[in-house]
């Protein structure tokens, strides 16, 4: 499974990074606001930035929701870099607009899915990437892991290339449950992927081996 970090923090990407893992980067417009980035100019050029950091897919999206609008502001998005992935929302126009982009060459990643069915529309348009918002699902008391299970099994007896991409993780759990289901990708927050590290057993023996070594080497 690819690991994406899901934010816009310039440095939480490169503490990712470091690591050695990171495949991708997505970002939404509430985690650019986060960041406190504004305006188109800032905007495009901190997802170059982000594309400087990571070698791989660097999710950006459009705020337009009509058809011109989204097929104007993804040329523009895809222009900036050859890993940038145009996110489109889950709308009619949104589906019409991946079409067209899959038509010409440019890869999206369909974002706001929330069921099974909203997943296989996507497939079908040709999005590069799917993104079914676990933690909102759970949110609704709906099981946001059942529905990754769901599109996967689909996506795989129908042989649809679309990658199944979990987003809105909000733990490590979820992480190791959206594996489990065979998800292609799950985008983190920094939190959840640091937690991947910890079990108390590794500490403990950690500390025992330095302590026997220290014991005879001093
Ligand atoms: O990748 C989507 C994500 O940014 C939404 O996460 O925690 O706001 O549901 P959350």
């Amino acid at each position: 499974m690819k690991f994406f970090i899901d934010t816009a923090s310039l440095k939480e990407i490169k503490e990712a990074e470091a690591l050695g893992i990171l495949d991708g980067v997505t970002t939404n417009p509430s985690l650019m606001a986060k960041e406190g980035i504004k305006g188109q100019n800032n905007i495009l050029k901190h997802y170059v930035d982000i594309c400087n950091i990571v070698n791989g897919p660097v999710s950006a999206e459009v705020i337009s929701t009509d058809f011109d609008g989204i097929i104007k502001e993804g040329e523009i998005l895809a222009a900036l870099h050859p890993n940038i992935v145009v996110k489109v929302p889950m709308i009619k126009e949104g589906v019409k607009a991946i079409k067209w982009f899959t038509d010409n060459g440019i890869k999206t990643n369909c974002t706001l899915v929330f069921s099974a069915a909203q997943a296989l529309l996507a497939a079908k348009a040709g999005a590069a990437m799917v993104s079914p918002f676990i933690g909102r699902i759970d949110d609704s008391n709906w099981d946001g892991v059942q529905v990754i299970e769901q599109i996967v099994h689909i996506y795989g007896i129908y042989g649809y290339k679309t990658e199944v991409l979990a987003a809105s993780i909000r733990s490590s759990l979820h992480i190791v449950k959206c594996a489990e289901a065979g998800a292609d990708i799950a985008t983190c927050p920094l939190s959840s992927i640091n937690g991947l590290f910890n079990h108390p057993l590794t500490d403990i023996g950690l500390e025992k081996f330095l302590a026997d070594y220290k014991k005879l080497n001093g």
